[in-house]
């Protein structure tokens, strides 16, 4: 049992998601596994404070806005918004959900960065690097495309290539074109600042072994068998980000700002809960440990340490690294349906079971865990709940049903089953604490079998008609090694645990509270804990997720959106629907959806329309088609010009367009009624 004094102080992060994404099933494998360890340590009695945070600079977010023609901060409010959503559906419990554009960061970024300064860690340098002039901007890695040196294949991003692995600079990319707008970049110089990591070598090297697990550690030691280059850590304006105080036009790069976005997360937490700050992140004892996957692992292991120990201070006591998810043995694919979002997952499945599921595949290390669609439908169906939700279905509603619903005393044997389920809480407690999840649910598998091999020998149905005491004793004793096993699963499924605290009508289970038996009460009516998995909805899942390329005639549609509510003649007279000629059509720079079209209406001059068919329409297909428009509509005022009107499009569910026409003989300007 735990003890007052026992009670630690704990910070736990996970990494912070880009703000230009949808969070999806290989993201999920992180902040669950993170959620698991939180919500443990939680019912241990600690304290413990799970900050996360959206990660909002950088160029992907940039351009993204720029093509959506909108504003960084728009969408990154959007992404808030949705990733929210989606971490509250899978029951992601953070204490605090921050995002790295705050006042709290920008503070904290220059305040570690004057430290680095006064410390002598920041140089500057002349580079070249590759712009973009009709951009006007410096390209990242990301954003250069071309063909690998190496291996000649084509459509290389400008830092490693896909098909040989080869890395190496943009600038040797072969026929390297910019990946936003497709000219090709010219060399442009401009001054870099640096974060020395050479001073910080024997501390590193020594840091890391203490700090991680070994495996990593060993695999990190290469890095030490040539000098440590310095990291630049300034990019060019534009560049949606911070400002380096005193270096106008130059921007803080986002892998700076992003893992002290962990320490302004924990910071507006503390704010917010009238804490101190400094007596979490720097306080004695406080224990700081970061989740991450092994692609992140030079972020966190190598920079982010030795920024922190050359601006004097505290970093983390673990970095908890992890492997990818794949799906049905592969790495999620588009086209196959398994690059699976927490969305369309929501939409179909309860998080339950991917919960339940990820936790009997994780194991602490760095291994890449499978998400084998027909295991995870029959592995939730046989233990979670043909296994463990058995237990409490058949106990309870027997007892219900034929005993008055009331809990009595356990039989000998009985005991002994939940004597021995009990007896597991200080190994399942080292299995949590050392992130060893499928061994938590060895465990409680183990003692479910048992419970259920007890029920089946024992017969209580049968039992209950010629000694209904007997019964009532056997029941008892099945449901107090179930309640046992939801205390243990809690951290794992809490919506479960709460279905389950009810059913028992108790306050929220603490990790001790595996030790109390439940005897001579009554229990409450029994609702259905979980239901099995239907197969179907597995293949709705993964049909949902494809991704078709373009949008030829759909073959099999999705189901059509729903009818909007009527309207009145009267309404639909205000529209003025024309047919019209496009005239010209082009695409919009920086605008992938759009195409420019200057449309014939019989007009003195054409109508300028842009149209969101760039995707399902090459330009030059369109010139001298007719098609239908609304010419009644208000002019709007877009980034790139004004539009006059709308074009009709047909939208299939699956998002293709195609343009409404007349029949031949309709001359542009006839009415359309
Ligand atoms: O790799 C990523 O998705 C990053 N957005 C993770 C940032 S974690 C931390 F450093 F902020
Ligand atoms: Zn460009």
């Amino acid at each position: 049992m735990q003890t007052p004094t026992d009670t630690r102080r704990l910070i736990v992060t996970s990494a912070l998601p880009y703000a230009n994404g949808d969070i999806h099933l290989g993201h999920l494998v992180e902040y669950i596994q993170t959620d698991f360890w939180v919500r443990f340590q939680k019912m241990r009695g600690h304290r413990c404070v799970y900050v996360c945070a959206d990660d909002t600079h950088g160029t992907p977010v940039m351009i993204r806005a720029r093509q959506e023609g909108i504003a960084p901060e728009e969408l990154v409010a959007r992404s808030h918004r949705e990733h929210q959503r989606d971490f509250d559906g899978f029951e992601i419990a953070f204490d605090n959900y921050y995002t790295t554009h705050s006042p709290e960061n920008r503070a904290l970024c220059e305040s570690i960065f004057a430290s680095l300064q006064t410390a002598g860690s920041i140089s500057s340098r002349r580079l070249p690097r590759l712009y973009c002039k009709h951009d006007a901007m410096f390209l990242p890695d990301r954003f250069v495309k071309g063909r690998c040196p190496k291996c000649q294949a084509e459509a290389q991003y400008g830092d490693a290539c896909d098909r040989c692995g080869a890395t190496y600079a943009a600038e040797d990319l072969v026929e390297a074109r910019c990946a936003v707008c497709g000219r090709p970049p010219v060399q442009r110089e401009s001054e870099h600042l640096f974060f020395e990591l050479e001073p910080s070598r024997d501390y590193l090297r020594a840091w890391l072994p203490a700090h991680t697990a070994r495996d990593v550690a060993n695999k990190l030691q290469e890095w030490f068998g040539e000098p440590l280059r310095g990291w630049d850590i300034s990019r060019d304006a534009p560049y949606f980000g911070f400002e380096i105080p005193g270096h106008p036009g130059k921007y803080f790069y986002v892998w700076v700002d992003a893992p002290i976005g962990y320490m302004a997360s924990l910071q507006n937490w503390c704010a917010r809960q009238g804490e101190d700050f400094d007596a979490w992140w720097n306080g004695q004892g406080v224990e700081l440990y970061h989740f991450i996957g092994k692609d992140i692992v030079r972020f966190h292991c190598l920079f982010w340490p030795a920024m922190l120990h050359s601006a004097g201070v505290r970093g983390p006591d673990q970095v908890f690294v992890h492997g990818f998810l794949t799906v049905n043995g592969e790495k999620m694919s588009k086209s196959k349906g398994t690059f699976i979002s927490a969305r369309t997952y929501l939409d179909l499945l309860p998080p339950l079971y991917l919960r339940f599921y990820y936790a009997c595949k994780l194991n602490g290390t760095t291994d890449d865990i499978d998400l084998n669609l027909d295991d995870f439908a029959g592995r939730v169906n046989s233990d979670l709940i043909g296994k463990i939700t058995n237990l409490a279905s058949r106990g309870a509603q027997m007892l219900h049903k034929n005993l008055g619903g009331r809990a009595g005393a356990m039989d000998a044997a009985g005991r002994q089953l939940f004597d021995a389920a009990r007896g597991r809480a200080e190994v399942i407690a080292e299995h949590f604490e050392r992130r060893d999840f499928c061994q938590v649910m060895v465990e409680v598998r183990e003692q479910a079998e048992a419970a259920n091999r007890y029920f089946d020998s024992q017969a209580p149905w049968a039992l209950v008609k010629s000694d209904p005491e007997a019964a009532r004793q056997v029941l008892t004793s099945i449901l107090n090694v179930f309640r046992v096993l939801a205390v243990y699963l809690k951290p794992i499924l809490p919506s479960y645990a709460a279905q389950v605290e009810k059913l028992f009508g108790e306050e929220p289970y603490q990790w001790s509270d595996a030790q109390r038996p439940f005897e001579n009460r009554p229990l409450a009516p029994y609702q259905y804990l979980a239901t099995r998995v239907d197969p179907k909805l597995v293949e709705e899942l993964v049909a949902r997720s494809v991704t078709r390329p373009a949008a030829p005639a759909a073959a099999a549609a999705p189901a059509p959106a729903a009818v909007k509510p009527q309207i009145t003649i009267e309404a639909f007279n205000q529209l003025d629907l024309r047919v019209a000629r496009i005239v010209a059509a082009e695409v919009v720079e920086g605008a992938d959806k759009l195409l420019k079209l200057q449309l014939d209406l019989g007009e003195a001059r054409p109508r300028q329309v842009f149209a969101g068919i760039r995707k399902s329409y090459a330009p030059e297909r369109l010139v001298g088609r007719t098609v239908v428009m609304v010419a009644n509509l208000a002019p709007r005022t877009m980034r790139f010009g004004i539009s006059e009107g709308m074009v009709l499009a047909a939208g299939n569910p699956d998002g293709g367009l195609f343009l409404v026409a007349p029949d031949d003989g309709a001359l542009p300007g006839a009415t359309v009624k």
